[in-house]
C-alpha cells in the first residue's frame, strides 16, 4: 500500500560532532575481563567517544549544528519547529530542544524531545516530514544525540564495550518540485522493552529487579536477535511501500548497534554490504546519533551523492523501528 503522505519535505543540511576524548579496546581491557580481539570480532567497534563529565547531550548537538551552519548556507532563524530525538537529555526538563532554541536564539518555534532510543533519529524525520508535507510547517531542525556514557554500566563487559556518544543535525525543509521522502515504516514490540531499558523511576519492568538507578541494562543476546529478524522483514515491507527494490537503493544506513547485526541484516535483504554506511567502527552505537553520523561522513567522504537513493533504518529499546527511503540532495 502507498503512502498516504504528500511527499514534499527534503533535507537541505546535514552536521554532526563528537567529542574529543577516545576510549578504545586497550583502555576497556584495563576496565573489564575482556580484549580488543573480542571486541572487534563480535561489535567491529575499535574506538568510541566520551563526553567530559560536564559536557551533556545538548553541548553535543549545539556542535552538530554549528558544524551544519559551517558547511551549508542555511539559516536558523525561520526554523518552525526543533525536534531532538534522545533518550539522555541533560535534565528530564527542560527539553534538551529548548535548550537549542534558548542557545541560537531562534525566535519562533516550537520545541521538544522524542524518545525512540536509537530509532529515534529515524522517528525525529518521520514526524518533520510529515508535518512539513501536510503543511504544517516549513523549516524544521531535527537532532539526534546521545550520551550513552553517562547511563552506561561500566563494570558490565556486555555493555560497555558498545556505547559511545555524539550528535548529528538535519535542516529540513519545504520542497514542492521535488519530493525527497518517498516512504516510512514503523513497528513497534512492546513486549520486548525488558531486553533493553535503562532503570528510572519504576521500581521493575516486567519484574526485572532494579540494577543501578539510571543505567542502561540489556540482554544483548535478544536484542540482537531481534534485529536480525525483523529488520529484514521491515525493509521488505517498506520497500513494498514504493515501487522500488533493493538495486534502486544507493546507501544502507541502519543504526550502528553492531556491525556483525548490519552484516546479517545486509545478506538477509539483499544489500551489498559494501553499500552499507555506519559509524560505529570508531564511534561505537550512539544511539540516535549515530544515523546521522553514518550519513554525515558519507556526505564528507563524497560517497552520496544528490539525487541518491538512501534507506535509513533505526531500530533499539522500546523494542522499536523506523525505517525511510530518501533522496539525497
Ligand atoms: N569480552 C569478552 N567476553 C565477553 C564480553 C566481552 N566484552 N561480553 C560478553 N562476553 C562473554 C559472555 O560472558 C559469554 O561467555 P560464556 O559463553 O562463557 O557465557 C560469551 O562472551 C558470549 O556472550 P554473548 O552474549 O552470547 O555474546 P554475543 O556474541 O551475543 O555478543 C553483544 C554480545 C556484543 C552484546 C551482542 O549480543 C550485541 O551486540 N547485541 C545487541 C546489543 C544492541 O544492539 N543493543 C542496542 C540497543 S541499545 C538502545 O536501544 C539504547
Amino acid at each position: 500500500m502507498p503512502s498516504s503522505i504528500t511527499l514534499n519535505a527534503r533535507i537541505s543540511a546535514i552536521g554532526s560532532y563528537v567529542p574529543s576524548r577516545i576510549l578504545n579496546n586497550t583502555d576497556l581491557q584495563a576496565m573489564v575481563d575482556t580484549n580488543d580481539e573480542w571486541i572487534v570480532q563480535r561489535t567491529g567497534i575499535h574506538e568510541r567517544r566520551i563526553a567530559t563529565e560536564d559536557e551533556f547531550t545538548s553541548h553535543l548537538c549545539i556542535r552538530a549544528v554549528e558544524d551544519m551552519l559551517a558547511h551549508y548556507p542555511v539559516q536558523l532563524e525561520d526554523v518552525e519547529l526543533i525536534i531532538v530525538a534522545t533518550h539522555t537529555p541533560d535534565l528530564p526538563f527542560p527539553s534538551t530542544a529548548c535548550l537549542i532554541q534558548d542557545h541560537f536564539g531562534i525566535p519562533a518555534t516550537g520545541a521538544y524531545d522524542l524518545n525512540a532510543t536509537c530509532a529515534g533519529f529515524a522517528y525525529a524525520l518521520h514526524t518533520a516530514s510529515a508535518l512539513i508535507s501536510a503543511g504544517v510547517h516549513r523549516k524544521v531542525l531535527v537532532i539526534g544525540g546521545d550520551t550513552l556514557s553517562k547511563i552506561t554500566d561500566y563494570s558490565d563487559r556486555s555493555t560497555c564495550i558498545l556505547f559511545g556518544d555524539g550528535a548529528g543535525a538535519v535542516l529540513l525543509e519545504s520542497e514542492e518540485e521535488h519530493p525527497a521522502f518517498l516512504a516510512h515504516y514503523l513497528s513497534t514490540d512492546g513486549s520486548g522493552g525488558k531486553h533493553v531499558y535503562r532503570t528510572g523511576l519504576a521500581s521493575s519492568l516486567h519484574g526485572n529487579p532494579l540494577e543501578g538507578q539510571g543505567k542502561l541494562v540489556q540482554n544483548g543476546r535478544e536484542v540482537y536477535r531481534y534485529a536480525v529478524t525483523t529488520v529484514p522483514q521491515g525493509i521488505e515491507k517498506l520497500l513494498a511501500k514504493t515501487a522500488m527494490g533493493v538495486k534502486d537503493i544507493a546507501w544502507f544506513i541502519p543504526h550502528s548497534a553492531n556491525l556483525r547485526i548490519i552484516e546479517s541484516i545486509c545478506e538477509k535483504s539483499g544489500i551489498p554490504f559494501e553499500q552499507a554506511l555506519y559509524s560505529l567502527e570508531y564511534y561505537g552505537n550512539t544511539s540516535a546519533a549515530s544515523i546521522p553520523l553514518a550519513l554525515d561522513m558519507g556526505v564528507k567522504e563524497g560517497k552520496v551523492k544528490a539525487g541518491d537513493t538512501l534507506l535509513l533504518y533505526g531500530f533499539g529499546g522500546g523494542l522499536t523501528q523506523a525505517g525511510l527511503i530518501v533522496r539525497w540532495g
